[in-house]
């Protein structure tokens, strides 16, 4: 028997179906949210961008105080690593936010309903109660927004102690000596970001030729250098084909990705950072003939509807890039689409961030992507050693670039390396939002001394006239 009546059930509690759960309330919905793990906040803010940032935000602290105070005439001595302490202010800074998200769920009397859940025909959903027994929510619409999960390694076993996922990596008791990291993407320059800066000595194995393969290649090149200065070892090219743990650390057997002699590399942790995969295990998708697609994610339509009528989904377990803000902003559209409204989210102006040193923004087209699509375009560039500052900040690594289509001006893309470029790329996705030239940001005033003058310049460059260079 079902208990109760819900407008909207909600199966996951990250940024994708927490805000969901929020803005149906808001839309008067009568709301539950079913999340089997003990905490609200899913993957971001438990294991994933919120732990993360929070232990790249204080490594880049002990990083600055030892290496970059003194060219500002600071003089620091003595200067400890308290690895414990800086392990807790991070799990402080979990703790408070997905208390935080209870307190929203309070607030907009949301049923958090804790277990595992599963959609049990039209309108239900089965609920295996963390606490034992089952409970079955009747509901005219289920929004699954379960996420993902580490994408697994054939030969390479995660045992979440020498070799770990994300999750083990933001967890490690001491400073490992010799940090493998499998992946150039967001989580391995990342999280080899925090070890590095803490001691370790990084080396990045990828299978491509380049890290960040998704981002503008210019880009990529740029952080491949800058790490490298900063004391990264990289190994394109390279797939790693076995891992065996022994009593000198992890084994790593390696060979080039297009084949020929391996080589073995020996790491006291190594990190599994290849991608993750959408979560759809034990949902009763299947029986209730919801459609996956060949990468095993939800098919949904523009509307984020399934095949099926009344089932949902958004956010990682969909298609389309793997962020926490995606997520929130279709767990917004979808909300607004069940209670009648056009909630409608733009592809092309979701900027991605990488939150290393320098750090890397990016949205719209890469370079490569406009010449695989025959786009004619111009392109304007300006570097920070060309920003006061930046210079000022001693920070002039980096630089921004603007894609604009040839003919109209219209902003197609922006590429950004350098201090603090998670900021600044949100002055150009609003631009884009609004359909924006690249003329409109060089005529926009732009406070000075900022690092957004790099940006106005990039624009300007884009016509052939920068001031400053
Ligand atoms: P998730 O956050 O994965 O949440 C899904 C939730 O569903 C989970 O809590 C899970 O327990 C629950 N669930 C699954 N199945 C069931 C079930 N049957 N019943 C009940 N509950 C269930 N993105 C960014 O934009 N910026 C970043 O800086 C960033 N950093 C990251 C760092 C790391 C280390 C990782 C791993 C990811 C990072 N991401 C970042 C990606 C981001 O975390 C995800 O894109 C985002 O969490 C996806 O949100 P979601 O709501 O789709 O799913
Ligand atoms: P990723 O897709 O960013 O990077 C994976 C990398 O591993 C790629 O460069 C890929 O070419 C490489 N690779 C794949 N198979 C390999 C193999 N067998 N051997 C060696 N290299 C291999 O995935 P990642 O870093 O695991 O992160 C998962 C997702 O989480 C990201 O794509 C992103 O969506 C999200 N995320 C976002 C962050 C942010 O917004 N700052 C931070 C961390 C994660």
């Amino acid at each position: 028997m079902a208990d109760q009546q819900y407008d909207l059930v909600v199966i996951g509690s990250g940024p994708g179906g927490y805000v969901c759960a929020i803005r149906a309330a808001q839309l008067g919905m009568k709301v539950a949210c079913v999340e089997k793990r003990e905490t609200l906040g899913g993957t971001c803010l438990n294991v994933g961008c919120i732990p993360s940032k929070a232990l790249l935000q204080s490594s880049e602290k002990f990083d600055e105080v030892r290496h970059h105070l003194a060219a500002h005439g600071v003089k620091v001595t003595g200067v400890e690593l308290d690895l414990k302490g800086m392990l807790g202010h991070k799990d402080k800074v979990v703790t408070d936010n997905t208390n935080g998200v209870a307190f929203l769920f309070k607030k907009h009397k949301i049923d958090w309903v804790k277990g595992a859940g599963r959609v049990a025909g039209a309108g239900k959903v089965a609920v295996a109660l963390n606490g034992g027994g089952e409970r079955t929510l009747a509901t005219k619409n289920v929004v699954v927004a379960t996420g993902s999960d580490v994408a697994p390694l054939p030969g390479v076993a995660i045992d979440e102690k020498k070799i770990v996922s994300s999750t083990g990596a933001l967890a490690l008791a001491e400073v490992p000596k010799r940090f493998v990291v499998i992946g150039g993407g967001y989580i391995g320059l990342e999280m080899g970001s925090v070890w590095r800066r803490l001691g370790a000595e990084v080396t990045v194995v990828e299978f491509l030729d380049r890290i960040l393969p998704g981002m503008d290649a210019e880009i990529s090149k740029h952080m491949q250098r800058v790490m490298s200065k900063q004391g990264f070892a990289f190994k394109l090219g390279t797939k790693v084909a076995a891992a065996k743990t022994t009593n000198r650390g992890v084994l790593l057997t390696l060979e080039p990705a297009k084949g020929g002699a391996g080589e073995e590399l020996v790491a006291d942790v190594v990190l599994v950072a290849i991608g993750r995969r959408p979560y759809t295990e034990s949902l009763g998708l299947k029986e209730a003939g919801v459609a996956l697609d060949d990468k095993g994610r939800i098919k949904t339509d523009a509307h984020f509807a399934s095949n099926v009528p009344g089932i949902y989904a958004i956010g990682d377990v969909i298609a389309g890039p793997m962020l926490a803000h995606k997520a929130e902003d279709e767990g917004v559209a979808v909300a607004e689409i069940i209670a009648g409204q056009a909630g409608h989210v733009n592809y092309d102006a979701i900027p991605g961030v990488v939150y290393t040193w320098p750090e890397a923004a990016s949205v719209g087209k890469t370079e490569e992507q406009l010449k695989t699509e025959d786009v004619a375009y111009k392109s304007g560039k300006f570097p920070f050693t060309a920003n006061g500052r930046a210079r000022a900040m001693n920070t002039t690594d980096g630089f921004v670039k603007i894609l604009a289509d040839k003919t109209t001006d219209r902003i197609l893309g922006v590429h950004i390396i350098g201090p603090d470029a998670g900021h600044l790329i949100a002055e150009v996705v609003l631009a884009m939002e609004f359909g924006a030239s690249a003329e409109d940001i060089a005529r926009t005033c732009h406070a000075h001394p900022t690092l957004s003058e790099a940006v106005k310049e990039a624009a300007l460059a884009v016509d052939g006239r920068p001031l400053h260079i």
